[in-house]
């Protein structure tokens, strides 16, 4: 995607050196970062300078790469690949990208180092590949919303960013609406905020600004509002982890848009690409680990204040918070899962339909 006009991924490498895009300080500061070690890649993924699905996975991709000139033995290298899975508990993009690499390195082990980077370009790639596909399938079903709607703009409402910045190109929810947009199609999108990180307001907002996609952005608990007001025809978000019978984690606040959309007749797509399936866990929400992270979160307001990035202290001192990441939507609230292979139900029939190879 575009910044200032310039094409961008997320992350990429260049004569064996990986950069990724510090996304800690968006809109405010673009900055390109460089990681060289396993634990800068630890680090970035843990502090959040890479985010999303998609590009956790593929920064644990390039992880491996690095594990694998880290490593001495095959003791070393899986105990390193277990670091990276160990960064963030709910995306399982990361155990699936290490896992991959692991795999492949394992049939030739003196070979790892060009194996593992060769891996790494793969994940990166399909990541991407996988995003323009799910952008070219759901902008059908925007089409038809905007035909539905003699060509007036279709009013489609996201959470958290599952934009290109969380993945490595185009984004999952956010690919059908660059795609339709493309086409000419008329959209607007409501961009929750996203406490406490706020990575509606500061990044989807961005993404969609660069592109030229009309958006408004607007506090977390005003899409309950604007659905029972026909102010919304679709909502389309991302997922950090979707079990095979179609329960999907997805950054705090997605379920109650989602019991909000039921209420309201509204249709609710969930977008991702098949790394983002666990194929093991049946109950979301008995069985995804669910991340708590630092209660700071909730305490500070990160943003730009004459023209310095600064904190700020929102609550009042001494009191507790707790940060939970995710929650989980039942697949009865969802309309259908969008995927690079095509729209599916989010159930185990629907989800065995496009990939019967994995049940
Ligand atoms: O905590 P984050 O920013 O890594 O959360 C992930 C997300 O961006 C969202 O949950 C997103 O909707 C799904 S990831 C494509």
């Amino acid at each position: 995607m575009k910044v200032n006009g310039k094409s961008f991924r997320t992350i990429w490498d260049e004569d064996g050196k990986v950069k990724i895009i510090d996304q800690r300080n968006l809109p405010h500061e673009f900055i390109i970062e460089n990681l060289n070690t396993v634990d800068d890649c630890v680090r970035a993924i843990k502090e959040m300078h890479v985010r999303g699905a998609g590009l956790i996975g593929g920064t644990a991709g390039y992880g491996m790469y690095f594990a694998a000139q880290e490593a001495s033995d095959i003791q070393e290298y899986e105990k390193l690949g277990k670091l990276l899975i160990a960064t963030r508990p709910t995306a399982t993009n990361l155990k699936w990208a290490v896992d991959r690499s692991i795999k492949e390195v394992l049939k030739d082990f003196d070979n790892r180092v060009p194996i593992s980077l060769i891996i790494a370009k793969d994940i990166v790639d399909e990541d991407a590949e996988f995003c323009r596909m799910i952008g070219e399938h759901g902008a059908k079903i925007i089409e038809k919303i905007s035909n539905e709607k003699n060509g007036e703009p279709v009013n489609i409402l996201t959470h958290c960013n599952a934009g290109w910045l969380a993945f490595v190109d185009y984004g999952s929810a956010t690919a059908p609406i660059y795609n339709a947009f493309d086409k000419g199609i008329k959209v607007h999108v409501w961009v929750d905020e996203t406490r406490p990180r706020n990575q509606g307001a500061r990044l989807t907002a961005w993404e969609l600004g660069q592109h030229g996609v009309p958006y408004t952005i607007i506090a977390d608990n005003v899409g309950g509002h604007l659905m029972q007001h026909s102010q919304v025809d679709i909502v389309i978000v991302g997922t950090d982890r979707t079990t095979y019978t179609g329960d999907v984690a997805n950054k705090v606040g997605t379920y109650l848009k989602a019991l909000a959309a039921k209420d309201n007749n509204i249709p609710f797509y969930v977008a991702l690409p098949s790394s983002t399936f666990d194929w093991e866990i049946e109950d979301g929400i008995k069985q995804i680990p669910i991340e708590q992270r630092d209660g700071d979160e909730v305490h500070f307001a990160h943003g730009l204040y004459d023209d310095k990035i600064i904190d700020i202290r929102l609550t009042p001192l001494g009191s507790n918070a707790a940060n939970f990441g995710f929650d989980v939507t039942p697949r009865r609230l969802i309309t259908g899962l969008i995927t690079e292979r095509g729209i599916c139900k989010a159930s185990k029939e629907g989800v065995s339909e496009l990939y019967p190879e994995m049940m």
